[in-house]
């Protein structure tokens, strides 16, 4: 089964074709970050415009690219939540006139789900269940994927994001956005013990994260050495700043394999490219006897391979659309409204 599908929920616009779920035939990517570098962050506005005039000849090239033909399509996959409502609104229509032009399903898809299904390309042989450290730039939680498309949330970041927190720091940094590639190699040269910044524990659930503290943490330090005229030592607070997250994220993660007795564990989203938190996890894992699950880098960040991965699945459980389907700035990945 040959899946067109479509991306647009932030700042990439993204067509792929994957066979049967997990055989990536081509994955294209127009990248608007250079664009919206120049404002320190994603201008909404500029996003939907841009994905506009690149999803038509990306589909094409897409097309072009693997030989095939508009009739070898069998379905079209797209994100459909949770993103930037113009952006998302572009892919999915898009989707919708593709799927009615070619009169074939259309297949709506959750972009977190997605992030998750981006295992399944790296790792032709995982199958559900295992348990999903999700870490984006608008997500944090930790999931036992029971099934292709059944899941439980076991907690999620209450405030900010893990990625948002990495991009504002670099902002504050003068790093280019999205800070969080720049500050992890920055911090691969810094001590990490050097500055103390907190590692909070916020709620009930011990499955629950908050990183605000930390970020407001960091950007305090920061504004009080320039203050004081105190020259901070940048790789270390890079380094000290990661392994907070770090610290975070992954007792978190063993305790959940501790609990739900699960083997093996994914990693997901674009936080999960970071070099310290994948070497957390995989010495974690190690003392467990788990398996651990990362993307290559490429698969970790937004594209359109992951949608067509989950699309697949989502298609063989029966979640197709009709025309009616809409575009939601926000929605539970177990597809409740928020
Ligand atoms: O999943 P993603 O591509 O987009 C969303 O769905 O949000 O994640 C983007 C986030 C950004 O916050 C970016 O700074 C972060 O992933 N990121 C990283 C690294 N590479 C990308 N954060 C920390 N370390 C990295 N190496
Ligand atoms: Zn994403």
């Amino acid at each position: 089964m040959n899946i067109l599908a479509i991306e647009s929920s932030c700042d990439e616009t993204a067509v792929a074709i994957v066979r049967d779920g997990r055989e990536v035939l081509c994955d294209c990517i127009a990248s608007q970050v250079a664009l919206h570098r120049e404002y320190g962050g994603v201008v909404p506005e500029i996003a939907s415009r841009k994905h506009i005039e690149a999803i038509y000849g990306l589909a094409d090239e897409a097309l072009a690219q693997t030989g095939l033909s508009r009739s070898d399509i069998d379905a079209v996959a797209v994100t459909y939540a949770p993103g930037l409502i113009g952006a998302v609104l572009v892919g999915v229509n898009f989707a919708k006139a593709a799927a009615l032009a070619l009169g074939k399903p259309l297949i709506p898809v959750h972009h977190i789900r997605g992030h998750i299904a981006a295992n399944y390309l790296a790792y032709p042989e995982l199958k559900p269940p295992f348990l999903c450290l999700v870490v984006s730039g608008g997500h944090t939680m930790i999931i036992e994927v029971k099934d292709y498309t059944e899941m439980r949330i076991l907690g999620t970041t209450l405030d900010d994001a893990a990625g948002e927190s990495f991009d504002k720091v670099g902002r504050v940094l003068g790093m280019p956005y999205p800070g969080g590639a720049a500050l992890d190699k920055m911090a691969q040269q810094g001590d990490d013990k050097k500055y103390d910044l907190p590692r909070s524990r916020p709620g009930a659930n011990p499955y629950d994260m908050s990183f605000s503290g930390l970020k407001t943490a960091a950007l305090n330090l920061i504004h009080h050495a320039e203050q004081i005229g105190e020259e901070l030592d940048i790789p270390s607070l890079c380094a000290s700043f990661t392994a907070a997250v770090s610290d975070t994220l992954v007792p978190r993660v063993v305790q959940a394999l501790k609990e739900t007795g699960l083997k093996k564990v994914a990693v997901a989203g674009g936080v999960a490219a970071n070099s310290r938190i994948r070497a957390d996890i995989l010495k974690a894992a190690e003392g467990l006897g788990a398996e651990v699950y990362m993307p290559p880098l490429m698969l970790c960040g937004d594209n359109a391979a992951m949608i067509g991965a989950q699309g697949y699945y989502e298609f063989l459980a029966g979640n197709t659309a009709d025309m009616s389907l809409n575009a939601y700035a926000t929605k539970s990945i177990l597809g409740e409204s928020l």
